[in-house]
């Protein structure tokens, strides 16, 4: 296989990654749950009794049990990204003339990003405690469409607060429970989400600055290289102009890591970009990923028990009135950033 079509196989894959990523995340019925559970199966009578056990108890605590695992991976990657530009994109960037200031809007972003995301891991996100329980329940109403009075956690023992739920990794109840991050091995919640959205963004944009920086520079690079008026001489004895296939196997060649960086970098941009947007469209309509999936019937199914009497949690929601918690763009975001507090309604 020559080069251009591994390169071809390389973009392709990527691509199909960030598409299926992009449909599937937070749907529990996906195709990789599905494509999981298949390969275990017609594996399982070939691999020894330790092997299924060792495999499921990393998967087990990877992803059921509270660990730093992600958090450690997440440095590790931000570490290899920041190493790359720094000993390889920023000393050719200065060569290049590209101002001192330009080139550390990335270090800036990266200290404002650190920030969130130490607030996002440390704060805590809404733990439904004992003794908070009988102010919490009076900061949200009841709507008896997806969350009812009177329903308790069969585990913390609690009355359910309205738009808060059961964390089964943290084993906790949380106050307007949003989800639960493994990347910050947290919950988000009321306390926190305002950190997690500010984290989403600075992300994005560190992605951004980074992938524009890298495009500029390896611009320059083919500019500088004249590799556009080149020409080379095909089997046929004939002189062709070198494409610009030509040239990003130069690139290739010539820097693979950076490139190979900046494919990285994109894959994350994009990826972010479309779950940045995701959750702000949440938080500007006042809704939680969590009421979401609900009102969409994803979830639904399971949210026992309930009241007899009022039963309307069934599958087929009014979808027209989806949005019926927002009181306006503005103060659905306030609520975010200032969100009530338990104590401030004790007593309504
Ligand atoms: C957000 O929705 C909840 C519904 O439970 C409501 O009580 C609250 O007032 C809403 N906040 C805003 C700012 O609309
Ligand atoms: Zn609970
Ligand atoms: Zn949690």
């Amino acid at each position: 296989m020559d080069f251009l079509h591994l390169f071809g196989i390389y973009v392709a894959v990527v691509l199909t990654c960030i598409f299926l990523v992009c449909k599937y995340s937070g749907q529990q019925h996906n195709p990789f749950n599905t494509l999981l559970s298949y390969v275990s199966k017609v594996v399982a009578p070939f691999t020894p009794q330790w092997l299924q056990r060792s495999s499921h108890w990393i998967f087990h605590r990877l992803f059921h049990q509270r660990s730093n695992i992600f958090i450690y991976l997440h440095i590790f990657l931000e570490g290899s990204v920041y190493a790359e530009f720094t000993y390889e994109v920023f000393g050719f960037c200065r060569e290049m003339d590209t101002s001192l200031t330009s080139l550390s809007v990335p270090y800036v972003l990266l200290a404002i990003k650190s920030c969130f995301f130490y607030l996002c891991i440390k704060t805590d996100p809404g733990t439904v405690t004992k003794k908070k329980v009988s102010s919490l329940i009076h900061v949200y109403p009841y709507d008896r469409r997806l969350f009812h009075p009177g329903v308790s956690c069969e585990t913390c023992q609690l009355v359910k607060p309205a738009r808060s739920k059961h964390c089964r990794v943290c084993n906790r109840c949380v106050q307007r429970f949003d989800h639960h991050c493994v990347w910050v091995n947290n919950c988000v919640g009321a306390g926190n989400t305002r950190y997690f959205l500010l984290y989403l963004l600075s992300v994005c944009a560190m992605a951004l600055d980074i992938a524009l920086l890298t495009g500029d520079m390896l611009l320059h690079a083919v500019l500088r290289s004249g590799l556009l008026r080149a020409s080379y001489i095909d089997e046929y004895g004939q002189q062709q102009p070198a494409g610009p296939l030509f040239v990003v196997q130069h690139l290739f060649l010539t820097f693979p890591r950076i490139v190979f960086m900046l494919g990285f970098v994109i894959f994350v941009f994009f990826l972010l970009a479309g779950y940045t947007l995701f959750h702000s469209f949440l938080a500007l309509v006042n809704q939680t990923s969590n009421e979401w999936y609900k009102s969409r019937g994803f979830v639904c199914r399971h949210c026992h028990p309930m009241p007899a009497a009022d039963n309307l949690c069934s599958p087929v929601l009014d979808h027209s009135k989806r949005y019926y918690y927002s009181r306006g763009l503005l103060r659905n975001l306030g609520e975010i950033f200032f969100p009530p507090q338990a104590t401030q309604k004790k007593g309504n």
